[in-house]
Order: C-alpha cells, then structure tokens, then sequence
C-alpha cells in the first residue's frame, strides 16, 4: 500500500493562457503511482490544457509540474517523453496514411534500439495490430486507431500515460473495450490520467476525480464518491 501513496505526478497552481484566454486558473492535482485518474469537464473546462502543460506542449503563466520528485516546469517535451511520461492525445493523432508499424515505430523515434521489443509486446498487448501492421492507419476501425494511439505511447516505454478523451467518436461497446484496455494496463504499473466527457464509464474505470470546470478544478474524490455526489449526478450524468 505504501507505493500507492508515492506520488507520481503533481500539478501545483497551473494557470495557463492563450493570449487573453485564460484557460487554466490555479490548477493543482495530483497521480499517485498505480492510479487511473480522471479528469471530468465538458467542452473548454480545461483538459487538453492541463496534459498539454504537463506534457511540455504549453508554458504556464504560473506554478510547478513535478514528475517523479523532479521538477519538470516548462522542460520540452522530449525531454519529458524519454522522462517516462506520454500522451495519447485527443483525436488519436495517427497518421492515417501511414502503416501501423510506421506509426508504432514513430513512438519510439528516441530510441529506435530497443524498438523490435516493444514491437513485439505491443502486438502481444494487441494482437489485432499486429495482424494489421503493414495496413495504412487511417483503414483501421475508430476502436483499432484508439488501440494503435494507446500503442503507440507504449512504445516509449512510459510510467505514466496521459489518454484524452479516447472514447470520443467510438460506439458504446467499443468504448467498453478501450476502457478495459486501459484498465488492464493500470493493472501491469502503469499510472494513468485520464480525461474523459464520458463521466460515468470513465469515473467506473477510475480510482479517483478531478471535476473541471472553466478552467478550475471545483471538487476531487474518490471514483466511488463522486459517482455518487448529486451535483455530479446531476450536471453529467442526466439523473
Ligand atoms: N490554441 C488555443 N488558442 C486559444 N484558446 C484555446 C486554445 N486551446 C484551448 N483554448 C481555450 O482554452 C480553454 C480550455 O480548452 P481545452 O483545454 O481544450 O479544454 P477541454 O480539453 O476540456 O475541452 C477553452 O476556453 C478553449 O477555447
Ligand atoms: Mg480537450
């Protein structure tokens, strides 16, 4: 139990603009190691801005982004892709008229030595990619391209895995899929955060919350809590 606790990510006071939008307010959340956590907001809350930020994509205006005790503020992005942290990003971000073994390869473009590894425990994670790996990406179902995005990071060999919005576009049972996915790979150590407007699937597959809204986090909890909290039930979950 003594490893849950050890935080693995800490966002403190982030406050991100774009120009005169100001995007993120005073953000602070934490990941601990092990945990799958989520991200709740609708449209513009701030989601894609908090793991862009964390990933190196954006600078903050103000705070600190620490990774595994290191202080990661403002330091570029490869440097914290090859740091261990990764993101799937909104849209799946696959080159569709790419194969699927080029896109994997594209992954692990830091470290292509060690790349026919991860290969091959990719296409053990996801047979169906591998059976398709000389397929063009953009041939694959809405599912396969989320499971090639998710692969895809895996290939750099991350500890921790940002997934924004994969259910976005894929039919409810193909969500299921993608969400058991991701469980499955919390469950082999991967630390995961999550951002999601599909509240409820993502707060069952999820040890714990942020809600977002303009731009500020209004509660955090445990999943089970906030599945639970009638504001929430209320505001996404139509009851
Ligand atoms: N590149 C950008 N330029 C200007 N405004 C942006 C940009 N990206 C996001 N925003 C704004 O920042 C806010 C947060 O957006 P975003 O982080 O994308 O939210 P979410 O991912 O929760 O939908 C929104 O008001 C959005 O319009
Ligand atoms: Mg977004």
């Amino acid at each position: 139990m003594e490893q849950k606790n050890e935080v693995i990510l800490k966002v403190e006071n982030l406050s991100v603009s774009y120009g005169h939008i100001k995007a993120l307010r005073n953000v602070s959340l934490e990941v601990k190691r092990g945990e799958i956590v989520v991200l709740v907001g609708s449209n513009g809350a701030g989601k894609t801005s908090i793991m862009e930020t964390v990933l190196g994509v954006n600078t903050p205006d103000t705070g600190t982004v620490t990774f595994e005790g290191r202080d990661i503020t403002k330091k570029p992005v490869d440097k914290n892709v090859r740091g261990g942290m990764t993101l799937v990003p909104e849209g799946r971000g696959v080159f569709a008229t790419m194969s699927v073994l080029d896109n994997l390869l594209l992954g692990a473009h830091h470290e292509l030595k060690g790349a026919e590894k991860k290969l091959n425990f990719v296409f053990d994670a996801f047979p169906v990619l591998g059976q398709r790996r000389n397929q063009l990406a953009g041939t694959l179902s809405g599912g396969e391209r989320q499971m090639l995005a998710i692969a895809r990071a895996l290939m750099s060999t991350p500890r921790m895995i940002m997934v924004d919005e994969p259910s976005i576009g894929l039919a409810p049972i193909v969500v299921n899929s993608i969400f058991d996915i991701l469980r499955g790979l919390n469950r082999e150590g991967y630390s995961i955060l999550l951002s999601e407007q599909n509240v409820y699937k993502a707060l069952k597959c999820s040890h714990r919350g942020y809600v977002l809204e303009t731009g500020a986090v209004v509660k955090e909890g445990r999943a089970d809590e906030l599945l639970k909290d009638p504001a929430i039930r209320e505001a996404y979950l139509g009851a």
